[in-house]
């Protein structure tokens, strides 16, 4: 299991020297309005090791955490961190676009903040025998939750060399896609793939000279394998829709993606929800027609230099935010 690199059990204090959560003041002062009443609901919808759920839980002290996470490992880190705090905390082992009935099982029926940090925690990518880094060898897993299915060596077994294309094209916008999964084919005819170091291998021989200068070779199939593993995309597609549908009028949300795509969807969901439904060339928008949010922060918020200097994981990060205006109709 996960956890076991931390020793007999997670060590609090490290895990909070390893992991700092991004953009944690930005993410407080944008819900803060949401929360200021006793008894608020805050929905941590990617609890990780509960970094950013500590913090609003010590800032507002009547605050309700609902915190979800599809890996054991990191809801039993978490329920240990803020144990302190349990009588305010419930947590969920779901995936998040179960968000709305997750909210409902710990007896809520709306969420006035909801937070995502999208992507794997450090704690995913440290501890080796997720298979989640190309840096370290180990079988490849990558399954956020390990408890149900499809790991990436059993994708690397078993799809055709056009879906495994596909994937590292799509999910990794990998130019030489073509060229790797020829590759894998010819590997895995002489042996299953089953371990990160020999993927790398594969991956690092396959591609050409000049190319080996511009980044690791391996980068992008690495996270296109989890992405498709986790089925991050689709995933997220339905949850955004889902989280927006349990705020109420004052609640807000903000997503942190540290990749393209998953930034651009939620841009996407953001736009749609923000935009008059009114048909073009109607002289007044109608009740029914209003936008039902409206966006916190012009564009994609980045982190400032500093954050940047001194925390890695915030070197990509995008941050969005929308505030719920008008009820549904
Ligand atoms: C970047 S970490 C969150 C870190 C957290 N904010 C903190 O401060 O400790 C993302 C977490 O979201 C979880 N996660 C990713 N995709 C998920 C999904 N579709 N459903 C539920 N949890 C997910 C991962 O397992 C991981 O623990």
């Amino acid at each position: 299991m996960g956890i076991r690199a931390w020793g007999p059990g997670p060590d609090i204090m490290n895990l909070r020297d390893i992991h700092t959560p991004v953009l944690l003041d930005r993410c407080i002062e944008l819900l803060a309005p949401a929360l200021e009443r006793d008894g608020a609901v805050f929905v941590d919808a990617t609890l990780g090791m509960g970094g950013h759920s500590e913090a609003f839980l010590e800032r507002f002290p009547a605050l309700r955490l609902v915190g979800l996470d599809r890996d054991q490992d990191a809801l039993r880190i978490a329920r240990e961190r803020l144990a302190r705090f349990a009588d305010r905390v419930t947590l969920v082992h779901t995936v998040y676009d179960g968000i709305a009935e997750a909210v409902a099982s710990a007896g809520f029926d709306a969420a006035d903040a909801i937070l995502f940090d999208l992507g794997v925690s450090s704690l995913q990518l440290d501890v080796a025998d997720r298979g989640f880094a190309y840096s370290q060898d180990a079988p490849l897993d990558m399954r956020m939750d390990q408890s149900t299915g499809t790991t990436a060596a059993d994708i690397l077994a078993t799809y055709g060399e056009g879906d495994l294309r596909r994937i590292f094209e799509r999910y990794g916008e990998e130019k030489l896609a073509g060229r790797y999964a020829r590759a894998i084919i010819a590997a895995r005819a002489q042996a299953p793939i089953e371990r990160s170091g020999r993927l790398v291998d594969i991956l690092v021989t396959a591609t050409p000279y000049a190319a080996q200068r511009t980044g690791h070779p391996a980068k992008r199939v690495f996270q296109a394998l989890r992405i498709e593993v986790n089925r991050e995309l689709a995933v997220l597609e339905r949850a955004i829709p889902a989280a927006l549908g349990i705020l109420p009028v004052g609640g807000r949300i903000v997503v942190l993606a540290y990749q393209s795509l998953e930034d651009r969807l939620v841009k996407r969901e953001f736009a749609r929800s923000s935009a008059s439904t009114a048909p073009s060339g109607l002289p007044v928008e109608l009740p029914e027609h209003t936008p039902r949010f409206r966006l916190l922060v012009k564009g994609a918020e980045l982190a400032p230099d500093d954050e940047r200097a001194t925390n890695p994981r915030a070197t990509s990060v995008r941050l969005r935010a929308a505030e719920r205006v008008e009820a549904a109709v």
